[in-house]
């Protein structure tokens, strides 16, 4: 199946209109299951979506192995058509804690040793550093990722969760093609100043977290019960009262979906995607889905046309700012060079 393409800025490749984040099979959501999950790798490449984003933090390893597995057991054309998308940088402990980031050279260099192992691939298509290491000039960091290239380890340069100032020193020092960053119905802070930089030096946006991490899927409910090592137990928006404020919102999304005949969850994927036109900016979703059926529900989305009059109807369901409670907590905004 042909989906649309989209390239990823001026000089980063041609990649899906939606991509696959492949995060929520093996971390961070709770138990994911393992057949399902490549199953639905699979499904995606069949469908053709050819962006595959993972991180090596994600279960130290696990996801990259996992995307490993599912491209060797691809048909070929498949597996030749998919890009990978990784980030590094972050530091793990055995117990599965957090301890910061490292993008040193010597250490990005290290992480890609690694990672291309796991993949099981000879190149990265696009490499990135998860967070800012507020230690380490970006420039460093990206001049090792552009000597990777050099070597034809890595295809191209990304960055995550940066704001303007950090996008202009590392477009300065080499090609950038995307930032890959949290962008959805209630989480607009790139509006005011990312969004018209990335677009003013060509770059292009990987939106993650489109639905909220499910949040504004239309399938969350108050009473659903999270495992403990499920990340949506500790983000404040997930909490309580913010949690009760938070799902109202998304029954009036409900409303205008039914209108439409779509899901609540296609809408908010159809939004994005038309952000990209509004903005003159090139913006691939990555969708968190991690079985067939919700990857069926987010490829629908590419049928799903928001003229002016449904695009008004949802900001006034959805207003920028509505949502209650930031989008992590505390000690994790405070590694967002992109919230300064
Ligand atoms: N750069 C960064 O800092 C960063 C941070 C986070 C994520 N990411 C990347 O972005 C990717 C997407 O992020 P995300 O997983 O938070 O995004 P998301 O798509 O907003 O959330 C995924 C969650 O939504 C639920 N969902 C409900 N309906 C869905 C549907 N039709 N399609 C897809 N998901 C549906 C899933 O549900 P179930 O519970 O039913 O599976 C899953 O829990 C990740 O996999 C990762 O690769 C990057």
């Amino acid at each position: 199946m042909n989906l649309s393409t989209q390239a990823l800025g001026t000089t980063g490749p041609h990649v899906s209109a939606l991509g696959l984040g492949c995060m929520g099979m093996s971390a961070l959501y709770g138990d994911a299951d393992r057949v399902e999950s490549i199953a639905t790798i699979h499904a995606a490449l069949d469908a053709g979506v050819t962006l595959l984003d993972t991180g090596d933090f994600y279960a130290m390893g696990h996801n990259e192995m996992l995307i490993g597995e599912a491209l060797r057991t691809a048909p070929a054309a498949a597996r030749d058509a998919a890009l990978t998308s990784v980030k590094f940088g972050a530091l793990r402990d055995p117990d599965g804690g957090w301890s910061g980031y490292d993008g040193r050279p010597a250490a990005v260099k290290n992480f890609a040793a690694y990672s291309l192992q796991r993949l099981g691939v000879d190149h990265i298509d696009v490499y990135r550093i998860a967070r800012l290491d507020p230690d380490v000039p970006i420039e460093e960091t990206v001049g090792a990722i552009a000597e990777l290239i050099e070597k034809g380890h890595v295809r191209h340069i990304g960055l995550s969760e940066v704001g303007a100032e950090t996008i202009r020193r590392a477009a300065a020092t080499a090609p950038v093609s995307d930032l890959q960053i949290e962008y959805s119905l209630i989480s607009r802070g790139i509006e005011e100043s990312i969004l018209p930089t990335v677009r003013e030096l060509g770059i292009g946006i990987t939106a993650y977290g489109v639905l909220s991490r499910g949040l504004i899927s239309g399938h969350f409910t108050q009473d659903r019960t999270l495992a403990a090592n499920d990340f949506r137990g500790m983000s404040p928006r997930f909490q309580g009262e913010n949690l009760r404020h938070n799902l109202g919102l998304v029954e009036q999304l409900r409303k205008i979906a039914e209108q439409k005949g779509v899901s609540v969850a296609q809408i908010a994927i159809a939004w994005v995607l038309a952000q990209g036109a509004l903005h003159d900016a090139a913006i691939v979703p990555l969708v968190g889905a991690r079985t067939r059926a919700r990857l069926t529900e987010a490829l629908g989305a590419l049928d799903v046309t928001l003229d002016a009059a449904d695009l008004a109807a949802i900001e006034a369901a959805v207003p920028a700012d509505a949502a209650a409670g930031e989008r992590y907590p505390a000690a994790q905004m405070a590694h967002l060079d992109s919230e300064r």
